[in-house]
């Protein structure tokens, strides 16, 4: 079944620049896709509209449906009930999506709550089983820090446990690595891997590198300008990409032999 259906996505400013142009792709339910493509490419923009939270002055046109129900058009306090329920999302800075004066443990017990009606002890030990789930040491620890208080790849783990809690149809994750040390990048994809597998989640993965989608992802959707240049598995776009972009961007990818095998070993 249909999870998510994007038909002639297209992003504008106030001002008329077109900034996703025509955009269309589908995701089953538990199938995983890439958006790959430089810096500036739409990336970031195609997933805020799918989640309908572009940025002011800027509006969507098309059609989005996330479980069945039209994205586009619809206005923002309408929408909440479909994000977290039907699809989360991971960015590229943690700091995002957490508040940085609130203890970690009531950022995850928030959503936690919300879906399994948990509260008190119950909640808790459910909040340091959420944590320990997105492998952080000493749960309890970190359920009463600050963001500041913990390290960026800590961080992004809290960010992903948030996003679980809700136990949504859809991750999507933007750039999730990016910003992290080359150190523990390669563990972040590999928990995300098996957390999305162990649930059945669907996966929007975005990525300026496809040795790092490649890692997560068997199909990708390759973008330049804010159209899409051709879509495909991983496989054929580095064996046999037909446009030359996607021939820069594999020739780039530095890491791409190394994933590929780890890949075909998973
Ligand atoms: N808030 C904004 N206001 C104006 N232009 C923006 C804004 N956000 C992004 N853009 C522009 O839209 C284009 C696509 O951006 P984005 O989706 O963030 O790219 P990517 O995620 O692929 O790097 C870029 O040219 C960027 O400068
Ligand atoms: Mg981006």
């Amino acid at each position: 079944m249909t999870l998510l259906d994007v038909r002639g996505l297209t992003v504008r400013t106030s001002d008329g620049r077109t900034l996703v142009d025509d955009l269309s792709f589908t995701l089953a339910g538990g199938e995983r896709l890439g958006l790959i493509g430089e810096s500036g490419s739409g990336k970031s923009l195609t997933t805020l509209a799918v989640l309908g939270l572009l940025p002011d002055g800027m509006s969507a046109a098309g059609s989005v449906e996330l479980a069945g129900v039209q994205i586009v058009g619809v206005p923002e306090k309408r929408l909440t009930g479909v994000r977290g329920r039907d699809a989360a999302v991971v960015f590229q800075e943690p700091l995002t999506a957490l508040d940085p004066l609130m203890r970690v443990g009531r950022q995850i017990a928030e959503p936690l709550g919300r879906r399994t009606g948990l509260k008190g002890r119950d909640l808790r030990r459910a909040v340091a089983d959420a944590l320990a789930q997105v492998r952080l040491p000493d749960p309890d620890r970190i359920a009463r820090a600050f963001p500041h208080e913990i390290s960026g790849g800590q961080r992004q783990r809290v960010a992903l446990a948030m996003a679980l809690a809700c136990e949504p149809k859809l991750l999507i994750a933007d750039e999730p690595t990016t910003a992290l040390d080359v150190s523990v990048q390669a563990e972040m994809l590999e928990l995300m891997d098996t957390l999305v597998r162990e649930r059945g989640m669907a996966v929007l993965f975005v990525s300026h590198d496809l040795a790092v989608v490649a890692r997560i992802t068997d199909r990708a959707l390759v973008m330049k300008g804010g159209r899409a240049v051709e879509e495909g598995t991983v496989d054929a776009l580095v064996r046999s990409p037909r446009e030359e972009y996607t021939r820069t961007l594999v020739a780039s990818a530095r890491r791409l032999e190394s994933a590929l095998d780890l890949r075909s070993s998973r």
